[in-house]
C-alpha cells in the first residue's frame, strides 16, 4: 500500500487531487496537511470525511516538527506540497506572507523530508518522491504578437508578482536539494487552473458568483491578458504520472493550448450562466472594466512538449468543454459558493470529529 503525504490538500487543486487519488487507487492511504487558512475548506473533502484511506491532520507547513512527527508516524512514500498563498492580487497587498509561506514553508518541508529519507551514508531511502507543485508564472510574461512563443522548461525564470518570485524560490530550493543533497525531487509548472472548488477569488469563480447575484463583473485593463486553462482534473492526473514517471531532478511544464484572453471568459461565462438559469439579468452590461492590475504579465502560454515525450500526458479536456461543467458545477453547489464567502467554512468539523 502507498501512502501519500499531501499538503494543501484542503484548498482548489489539493482537494481535487486527494479526491482524484481515493477515487483512482484502492490500495492507498492519503495523509492530507493543510493550515485551514482562508482558502481550504474541509467542505471540498465531504466525500471523502469517513473514508478510512483520507486522514486529516490540521498543521502548517512552516512548523518542521509538526511535519517530523507526521512523517514519522505515516511514512508516507510521495509527498506532493500544494501548500502556498496563491493569490496574485493578495501577495501584491502583502508580500511578505507570500516569502514566509511559499518560501520559507518548502523550505521547512523540504528539512523534514530530507531527516526522515535521508540515511546515514547520504543515499536516499528506495522509492520516496516530493513533488513540488510550480507554476508557469515563474517564467514572466509572453508577448500578445509572438503566438509562437511558448513557455518551456528552459525559459529563464523572470517572475513579475511576489506571488511567482516566492514560487520561483521555492522551485530553487527544491531543486537545490536534489542538486545537493541528491534529494529525489520532481518539480511541476502548471498554467491556471479552473474547475470545481476553486475559491471565489480567482477570475472565474468570482465571475460566476457576481453574475448569478447580478454583482459587476470587474475586468483588469483592457481584458486581452491571455492565461492557458488547465482543466483541475487534467492537472490532477498530470501529477500522477509525473510521480509515477517524472525523472528526479527535472521541471515539467503542464498545461498546453487551451489560450484564452480574460474577456472571452467572462463573456463565455455570462453566456452560459443566462442560458443555464434563464436570467435575462445576466447580460454584458454587468461587466465593468477596472485599473489595470500592477505589473499585470500579458499571456502565458506552455508548450508541453517535455511531459507528452517523456510521460505521455497531454490536456484532455477542451476549455469549451471545461468551463462548461465548471459552471455546471458551481450552479449546483450554490450552497458552497455563499458558505465559503461566508467564512463559516472554516469552523466545519466533519461529524465523526464533532463525536469524538
Ligand atoms: N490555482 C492555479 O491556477 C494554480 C496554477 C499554478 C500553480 N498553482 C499552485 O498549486 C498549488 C495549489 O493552488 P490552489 O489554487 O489549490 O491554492 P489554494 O489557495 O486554493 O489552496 C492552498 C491551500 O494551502 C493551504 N495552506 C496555505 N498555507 C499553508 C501553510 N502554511 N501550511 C499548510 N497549509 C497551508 C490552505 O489552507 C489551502 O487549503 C499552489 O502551490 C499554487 O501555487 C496553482
Amino acid at each position: 500500500m502507498k501512502t501519500y503525504l499531501v499538503t494543501g490538500g484542503a484548498g482548489f487543486i489539493g482537494s481535487n487531487f486527494v479526491l482524484y487519488l481515493l477515487d483512482k487507487y484502492d490500495d492507498i492511504r492519503v495523509v492530507n496537511v493543510d493550515a485551514l487558512t482562508y482558502a481550504g475548506n474541509r467542505e471540498n473533502l465531504r466525500a471523502v470525511e469517513s473514508d478510512p484511506r483520507h486522514i486529516f491532520v490540521q498543521a502548517d507547513i512552516r512548523d518542521t516538527a509538526a511535519i517530523e512527527d507526521v512523517l514519522a508516524t505515516y511514512d508516507p512514500d510521495y509527498v506532493v506540497n500544494f501548500a502556498a498563498e496563491s493569490h496574485v492580487d493578495r501577495s501584491i497587498a502583502n508580500p511578505g506572507a507570500f516569502a514566509d509561506t511559499n518560501v520559507m514553508g518548502t523550505v521547512s518541508m523540504l528539512n523534514a523530508v530530507r531527516r526522515a529519507w535521508e540515511q546515514e551514508d547520504g543515499t536516499w531511502r528506495a522509492g520516496k518522491r516530493y513533488l513540488q507543485v510550480g507554476t508557469d508564472e515563474v517564467y514572466g510574461s509572453l508577448p500578445l504578437d509572438d503566438p509562437e512563443a511558448f513557455f518551456r522548461e528552459d525559459t529563464p525564470l523572470n517572475p513579475h508578482s511576489p506571488y511567482s518570485a516566492s514560487k520561483a524560490a521555492a522551485d530553487q530550493f527544491v531543486l537545490a536539494y536534489h542538486d545537493t543533497y541528491g534529494m529525489p525531487v520532481v518539480v511541476t509548472r502548471c498554467s491556471n487552473n479552473y474547475g470545481p472548488f476553486q475559491f471565489p477569488e480567482k477570475l472565474i469563480p468570482l465571475m460566476i458568483r457576481n453574475a448569478l447575484a447580478h454583482e459587476p463583473l470587474p475586468v483588469y485593463g483592457d481584458g486581452l491578458n491571455v492565461r492557458d486553462w488547465l482543466f483541475v482534473e487534467d492537472h490532477c492526473k498530470a501529477i500522477d504520472r509525473v510521480l509515477e514517471q517524472g525523472r528526479l531532478g527535472q521541471v515539467y511544464n503542464v498545461g498546453g493550448h487551451n489560450e484564452r484572453p480574460n474577456i472571452f471568459i467572462v463573456k463565455k461565462i455570462i453566456e452560459e450562466c443566462a442560458s443555464a438559469t434563464n436570467d435575462e439579468a445576466i447580460t454584458e452590461e454587468l461587466i465593468s472594466y477596472v485599473e489595470d492590475r500592477k505589473g499585470h504579465d500579458r499571456r502565458y502560454g506552455i508548450a508541453p512538449d517535455k511531459i507528452r515525450a517523456e510521460i505521455g500526458w497531454e490536456p484532455e479536456t477542451a476549455f469549451e468543454d471545461g468551463i462548461v461543467r465548471t459552471i455546471d458545477w458551481y450552479l449546483d453547489n450554490q450552497e458552497w459558493l455563499d458558505h465559503v464567502l461566508s467564512g463559516e467554512y472554516r469552523s466545519y468539523v466533519p461529524a465523526a470529529e464533532q463525536e469524538a
